[in-house]
């Protein structure tokens, strides 16, 4: 069994829990073959991409290709966790200051495409770090993004209130080399001087 199809079965896990085992009978027997750790080789985090940025213009995986980047899904109406998530990046990359920080493009994706327009973008990013840029796209474009990063976001209905919703969403932030490799990853909670010191860190 290939690394590709055990992500698949993992994010088939998170999502519709057994049903994943119902449909792969075998997959039980493959995700855990033995007690012996498997290489996991090359993560499977980072791809194509083409999406909007939030001053309108079309951008893909291939406009960033001199920095660093450091990704970050989310939405603005997030009441918590993305605001704190990128107000966590925005202090370490104060920390760290220029030149440093220039090596590193701070990414924005939002997982709420209908909400989220570019307009929307630019007065939420605008709250952040100066070069954070804000992407939104179509739905469409949204989904193959967050399908090349691993994220998993589902729109949740708010039942007090009609026509309302939240966005479920996984929430890392993505370190990704010039050429689009991932590097490692952190918590949405990791504290700006752990950050700081990592992106610091960088050749
Ligand atoms: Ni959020």
């Amino acid at each position: 069994m290939n690394l590709k199809l055990i992500v698949i079965i993992f994010a088939g896990l998170a999502i519709g829990g057994a049903s994943a085992i119902a449909l792969l009978p075998n997959a039980q027997n493959a995700l855990f073959p033995n007690t012996k750790t498997r290489s996991t080789g090359k993560a499977l985090i980072g791809g194509a991409f083409t999406l909007v940025n939030h001053k309108g213009q079309t951008v893909t995986d291939k406009s960033y290709a001199k920095q660093y980047k450091l990704v970050y899904f989310g939405f603005t109406f997030c009441p918590d966790v993305c605001p704190a998530g990128l107000q966590t990046m925005t202090v370490a990359l104060d920390k760290i200051g220029k030149p440093a920080a220039s090596k590193i493009q701070p990414l924005f994706f939002t997982v709420d495409p209908e909400r989220d327009t570019p307009a929307v973008m630019a007065d939420y990013v605008a709250s952040f770090y100066p070069t954070l840029v804000g992407l939104t796209g179509t739905l469409e474009q949204v989904k193959k993004a967050a399908r090349a990063y691993r994220i998993y976001f589902a729109k949740v209905k708010n039942k007090d209130a009609p026509g309302d919703y939240t966005v479920d969403h996984s929430s890392f932030f993505y370190l990704m080399s010039p050429d689009g490799a991932f590097l490692r990853h952190f918590s949405h909670s990791v504290s700006p001087d752990v950050l700081a010191k990592a992106l610091k860190a960088l050749p």
